[in-house]
């Protein structure tokens, strides 16, 4: 039985204005009729997969349960961090969390806001790895790189990339700088991380012994001190005040001895801004990618998305240009600049 270990915090602000503070992009119905949330959860549900474990904070817990029962899905366990601490802290609590039903209980963590079109053969990718987490490995997740993304971990392996096995890695290295990742591309021997990772709550647990100790006695106690608030579990605010924020790849990846990586090569992305969900929204033969009221007159790879707004959304003549309406805001930035999306939302939060 594996068991889905949801990690659902992060705001994404490159998706202003549908993705919000109080509604982020994981919650949003971005590319279908179910939102990547939900998206995320059915592609980890069915034979062989327990209940899922969500991991998220106190704004969004009833958005949680509201859209798993939309799915179809038996919420499981739903852990509240007092606030975001990143994702060490939020994995290490619900490895915790399940070793204390079953040690060698396999967790595989996943984040709540990518897109895997193909969930079959993600699920045959995950089962490749079992037998491996089964060992004490940590099973990682591995894309062909397309460029020299700074923004994502890579995996660098001992052997070539070959669907349907486990390759050992040699090492992972997050988020690298301009010059190590262009090296990295060009060696021909490296994928990116996907974020996803399988292992037992045992061998999560050993790890941070190992690599990141200091973790481990505010988390337990945070669990240990959890207060059970309309099913919710809410982990004690006083025990998570003195953890540290850091994410599962410095804390842990980039220390452990014990990777290894399936590769995956049937369709991943992490939306990391509209020119990416643009992509995903399969663009016309003009690259246009429409979306609700809206209509493209002599446009080429533009986005132009009007849903839920009442907004009749008109382009013409446009080239590669993003346009998002919704009922209180609109956007209107070049393709070239969507990583600048944050920018927009800092200015707007400083004005208030
Ligand atoms: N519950 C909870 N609490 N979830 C969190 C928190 C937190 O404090 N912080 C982040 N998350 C969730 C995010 O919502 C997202 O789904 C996932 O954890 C990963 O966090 P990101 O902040 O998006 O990480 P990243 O994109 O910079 O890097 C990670 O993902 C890349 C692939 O998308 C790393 O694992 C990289 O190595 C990887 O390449
Ligand atoms: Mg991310």
């Amino acid at each position: 039985m594996l068991h889905p270990v949801l990690l659902c915090g992060g705001s994404g602000t490159r998706l202003w204005p549908l993705s919000r503070k109080s509604f982020p992009k994981q919650f949003v119905r971005l590319l279908s009729e179910e939102s990547l949330f939900q998206s995320s959860a059915l592609r980890l549900s069915g034979d062989g997969f327990a209940r899922p474990l969500v991991i998220t904070g106190s704004d969004y817990r009833f958005i949680v349960t509201e859209q798993l029962q939309d799915a179809g899905i038996d919420p499981g366990p739903v852990l509240i961090e007092p606030d975001a601490r990143n994702t060490a802290p939020a994995i290490l609590a619900a490895a915790i969390h399940l070793a204390r039903t079953d040690p060698d209980a396999l967790m595989l963590v996943a984040p709540s806001d990518h897109v895997i079109p193909d969930a079959q053969a993600f699920r045959s990718a995950v089962q490749t790895g079992v037998a491996a987490a089964e060992e004490g490995m940590i099973v990682t997740f591995g894309i062909r790189p397309t460029r020299a993304e700074t923004g994502y971990g890579w995996l660098e392996l001992v052997g070539p990339a070959t669907e349907g096995t486990t390759i050992a890695l040699k090492r992972f290295v997050e988020k690298p700088p301009r010059d190590l990742a262009e090296t990295m591309l060009a060696a021909g021997n490296f994928l990116w991380n996907a974020g996803i990772f399988l292992c037992s709550a045992r061998t999560m647990l050993d790890a941070f012994a190992r690599h990141a100790p200091d973790f481990l006695a505010p988390v337990t106690a945070a669990v240990d001190a959890a207060r059970v608030d309309l099913g919710f579990i809410r982990l004690d605010p006083a025990a998570w005040s003195a953890v540290e924020s850091l994410s599962i790849d410095y804390a842990v990846m980039e220390r452990a001895d014990n990777l290894v990586a399936v590769p995956f090569g049937a369709g991943w992305s992490d939306l990391g801004g509209w020119d990416a969900v643009s992509a995903e929204m399969r663009p016309d033969g003009q690259g246009n990618a429409l979306g609700g009221n809206a209509t493209a007159i002599d446009c080429h790879g533009t986005l132009l998305r009007a849903e839920d707004s009442g907004v009749e959304l008109v382009g013409i003549g446009l080239s590669d240009i993003l346009a998002v309406a919704t009922a209180d805001a609109v956007l209107v930035a070049h393709r070239s600049r969507a990583q600048d999306v944050k920018k927009a939302v800092d200015l707007l939060k400083a004005k208030g």
